[in-house]
């Protein structure tokens, strides 16, 4: 029996990198998945059919999540295909590297807009429709929110902002059996962090990850994501675990 077992999930931003990898392993533990993308249509539905043909389900599906009523069409859409959703994958983010003085309003708006609405926008929506007897979100965060590097300033404030909305709702939403964590990666290997290691900055911050001096998989990340969605981690709400092989 897979870990999370007759659950249906929705992952967001999970047509490629670490979403991709959730859907992934949570399809692989047992969850029917929601796969929303953005975009890169095409990069879902490869999602979807490598979930499928490994005896997996799945459904790809657009929407903005910073959109009050994509997010609701979203969980409509699960509930639809799949029944009831009980466990949300806040996933869907832009990273950004620039440096503060170049960093314009519109910049603010795009980042903010995405990585803090979204997450506001999606988590209403699952209020609506998270069973009675409860349900798991858990909120890709990073690295960066509590130990920022140059160049990730108006991002890494966006995924503060993500922590703290997580401890807050977690003492908010907790008699409602409602669980909430974070997972913060470290440096992945993503289209967010393309040309990293050819960086003297990206290369000296992989020298000082403890574990593999190098860029994790998304692969790394997803197992956390997993437990933390799982009835494993029933006793677990406003925490937030590193994925980063020991990098902060
Ligand atoms: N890679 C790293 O080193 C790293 C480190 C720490 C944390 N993280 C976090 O991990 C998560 C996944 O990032 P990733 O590295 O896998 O990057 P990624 O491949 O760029 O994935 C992010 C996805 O978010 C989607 N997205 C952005 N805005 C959206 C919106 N408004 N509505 C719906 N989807 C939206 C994009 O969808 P479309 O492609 O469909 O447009 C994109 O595929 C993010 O939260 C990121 O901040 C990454």
């Amino acid at each position: 029996m897979g870990k999370v077992q007759g659950k249906v999930a929705i992952v967001t931003g999970g047509a490629k990198g670490i979403g991709s990898a959730v859907a992934k392993a949570l399809a692989a533990e047992g969850a029917a998945v929601l796969v929303n993308y953005s975009s890169s249509k095409e990069a879902a539905e490869a999602t979807v059919a490598a979930i499928v043909s490994a005896g997996g389900r799945a459904v790809a599906a657009q929407g903005d999540v910073s959109k009050a009523q994509d997010a609701e069409r979203l969980f409509a859409l699960a509930e639809e295909n799949f029944g009831p959703v009980m466990v949300l994958v806040n996933n869907a983010a832009i990273g950004a590297f620039a440096p503060f003085e170049d960093t314009t309003e519109a910049d603010y708006h795009r980042i903010f807009t995405s990585n803090v609405l979204g997450t506001i926008q999606m988590i209403q929506a699952a209020l609506k429709h998270f069973p009675k007897a409860g349900g798991s979100i858990v909120n890709i965060g990073t690295i960066s929110s509590q130990n920022p590097v140059p160049m990730t300033s108006v991002y890494s404030a966006s995924k503060a902002a993500v922590d703290t909305l997580t401890l807050a709702l977690a003492k908010e939403l907790g008699s409602r059996n409602i669980r909430i964590n974070v997972v913060a990666p470290g440096y992945t290997a993503t289209d967010q962090t393309k040309g990293f290691e050819d960086a003297d900055f990206g290369r000296a911050l992989l020298q000082a990850v403890p574990l593999r001096q190098e860029l994790a998989r998304p692969e790394d990340i997803a197992p956390s994501v997993v437990f933390l969605a799982s009835d494993e981690a029933a006793w677990l709400t406003g925490e937030r675990i590193s994925a980063s092989g020991g990098a902060h």
